[in-house]
C-alpha cells in the first residue's frame, strides 16, 4: 500500500506543480557577484546574528501574505538551522532599520549539494533600487564557495517582479513537471516585452 501511495505521488509531482521553480547556474552566480551594484547611501548590507534580528527578519517576511506568519523562533528553527554556511544569510538595513532579507538553505540530496534560495523580500518602499539583486547574488555567492552542484528558487507564478529579476540576472527556468511547461510558457508570454527591453542591457540575462 505504501509503495503505491509513493508511485502515485510520484506521479503526481511528475505532473502538476503549483510553483514555478528555478536554477541560478553556478557560473553565473560566480560571475554576477562580481559585478554588484553599490549599495545607495543609507543601506548597510548585514549577516544577522543576533535575536534582535531574527525578530526584525521575522516582522520583515511577515509583511508579505504569501510568506505567512513568522517569529523569530520560526526564522531561527525553520531558517537560521539550516543555512550552507554562517554567512548564507542577507539583511540589508536602511538607517538601522530591516528593509530586505535573504537566505539560503540546504537541500542536498545523498548524490548532489543543493542550495535553496529562501524568502527572498524588500519592503515596497525600498524596491527598484538593486537591493533585490544584491540581496540575491551576494547571498548565494556562499554557493559557489561551498562547492554546490545545483542552486534553486521557488516562486508563484504571480510573482512577476521577482520572475523578472531571475530571468534577467542568467535564471533558468526549470521544466520539473507536464503543468511547468504551460506555467513557464505564459509566463515567458507576460514577461516578453519587459525581457525584451532589457535584451542588450544585462548581458548575463541571455
Ligand atoms: C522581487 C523583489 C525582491 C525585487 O526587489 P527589488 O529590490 O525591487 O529588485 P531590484 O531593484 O534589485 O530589481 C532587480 C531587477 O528586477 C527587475 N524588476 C524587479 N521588479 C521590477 C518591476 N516591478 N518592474 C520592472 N523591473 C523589475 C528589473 O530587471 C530590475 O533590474 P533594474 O533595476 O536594472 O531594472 C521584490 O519585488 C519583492 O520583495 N517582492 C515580494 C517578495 C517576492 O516575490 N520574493 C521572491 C519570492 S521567490
Amino acid at each position: 500500500m505504501r509503495t503505491f501511495k509513493s508511485i502515485v505521488s510520484f506521479a503526481k509531482s511528475k505532473i502538476f506543480h503549483h510553483h514555478v521553480f528555478f536554477e541560478f547556474p553556478i557560473p553565473v552566480l560566480a560571475e554576477r557577484r562580481r559585478h554588484l551594484p553599490i549599495l545607495a547611501e543609507g543601506y548597510e548590507l548585514r549577516v544577522p546574528e543576533t535575536d534582535v534580528d531574527c525578530e526584525a527578519w521575522a516582522r520583515l517576511i511577515s509583511e508579505d501574505p504569501g510568506f505567512g506568519a513568522w517569529t523569530a523562533g520560526r526564522v531561527r528553527s525553520e531558517l537560521m538551522a539550516h543555512l550552507i554556511d554562517s554567512r548564507a544569510a542577507s539583511l540589508i538595513l536602511y538607517r538601522g532599520e530591516a528593509v530586505g532579507c535573504a537566505c539560503v538553505i540546504d537541500a542536498s540530496t545523498a548524490t548532489r549539494r543543493i542550495a535553496h534560495l529562501m524568502y527572498l523580500y524588500v519592503r515596497p518602499s525600498h524596491r527598484g533600487k538593486s537591493l533585490g539583486v544584491v540581496l540575491t547574488y551576494e547571498t548565494l555567492g556562499i554557493c559557489v564557495d561551498r562547492g554546490y552542484h545545483k542552486v534553486i528558487a521557488v516562486t508563484d507564478p504571480p510573482r512577476l517582479s521577482a520572475l523578472l529579476m531571475y530571468l534577467s540576472n542568467g535564471c533558468r527556468p526549470i521544466r520539473n513537471s507536464l503543468y511547468s511547461y504551460v506555467q513557464w510558457f505564459r509566463i515567458t508570454q507576460r514577461l516578453a516585452p519587459a525581457l525584451d527591453s532589457m535584451r542588450g542591457a544585462v548581458p548575463l540575462g541571455a
